[in-house]
């Protein structure tokens, strides 16, 4: 089962008693979670999220508390510019499943009641096309494939993770090819479609019973308007983006901080510490108010092409 794949939910709790999860490939239909889930279904999917890869190559890797210092010292900073009744507008991009802005909400809206906080990410659902005989497809809302479920095998269609086994490479290459010929998910009967959602359902339930705390999607390249803390943690890496992009995603964090504004980036490490740059921004360009770590990465890549625009 586990070179296979784990595509019900009865093979998941059997490998998840036998320890054997690493390394399998588990169906992210596998997300679907009822409304009131119990805690072996909360932590299901939170296992599936961790090793969840998107069609652009990014992981939606993200885990509870992963955030606590960062959100400690963005509290600190703004508490040192705002009045507690500041309505501050905060920001959360490319939030994965939202449970590490669920968990920023707590601190902020005690300290500041009249802050409202947005979770977003370019993908908050997946879709699951159930063929006959057990099959399915799971792909991204813009038709991106991401899996074949083929009982008892569980296959990644992404092609930026090319398989070396020449049997899984076939089944592969056959299964693109005939949704592409099938015309899925166009054609509307034959199947069925089920929108599987990737939201933490402790985000989810924040968001309803909470008018502050929103959930919506957004990519990190759009720029918005007007607001005081904008987060963008594990997302503008140099692993993930070449240089272009990632002066792109800085480019659109500066057009939306204003001025006096607090811009978070960083990156979390292997052993889980965070390396984090917190910048204000001063008029037309960027200055470093703290760090946590080594700070990130692009510290100077933001910094140079905001005052390269700034001198433009
Ligand atoms: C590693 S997770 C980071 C989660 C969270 N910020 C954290 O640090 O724990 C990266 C997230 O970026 C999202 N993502 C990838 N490309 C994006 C884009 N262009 N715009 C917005 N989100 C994006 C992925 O869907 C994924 O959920």
């Amino acid at each position: 089962m586990l070179a296979l794949g784990i595509s019900t939910e009865g093979q998941y709790a059997r490998a998840r008693s036998r320890r054997r999860l690493d390394g399998s490939a588990i169906s992210y239909g596998l997300l679907q979670i009822g409304n009131n889930p119990t805690r072996e279904e909360i932590s299901r999917f939170e296992e599936i999220s961790l090793s969840f890869r998107t069609s652009n190559g990014t992981t939606r890797r993200t885990f509870r508390r992963r955030m606590r210092d960062v959100d400690a010292t963005t509290l600190e900073l703004i508490q040192q510019w705002h009045s507690w009744d500041a309505e501050l507008r905060v920001q959360d991009r490319a939030a994965s499943n939202c449970l590490t802005s669920a968990e920023l909400a707590e601190p902020l809206f005690r300290a500041f009641p009249h802050a409202t906080l947005e979770a977003s990410d370019r993908l908050l659902y997946v879709l699951k096309i159930s063929l006959s005989r057990g099959r399915a497809y799971i792909i991204e809302p813009n038709g991106e494939l991401l899996q074949y479920i083929c009982p008892p095998l569980v296959v990644c269609l992404s092609s930026l993770q090319p398989y070396r086994c020449p049997l899984r490479r076939l089944i592969a290459a056959r299964a693109k090819k005939s949704f592409q010929q099938s015309g899925l998910p166009q054609r509307c009967s034959g199947y069925q479609m089920d929108r599987i959602s990737c939201i933490h359902p402790e985000a989810d339930a924040l968001c309803k019973r909470d008018s502050r705390f929103h959930i919506c999607t957004r990519s990190i390249f759009d720029p918005s308007a007007d607001v005081d803390v904008l987060r963008t943690m594990n997302i503008l890496n140099k692993a993930y983006f070449p240089r272009e992009k990632l002066v792109e995603g800085a480019s659109a964090a500066f057009q939306s901080v204003k001025p006096g504004g607090l811009w978070i980036v960083g990156r979390t490490s292997e052993n889980e510490t965070n390396d984090v740059t917190f910048f204000r921004r001063i008029d037309r360009r960027w200055e470093v108010v703290a760090r946590l770590g080594t700070g990130s990465e692009i510290e100077q890549l933001a910094a140079e092409s905001t005052c390269q625009r700034a001198l433009a």
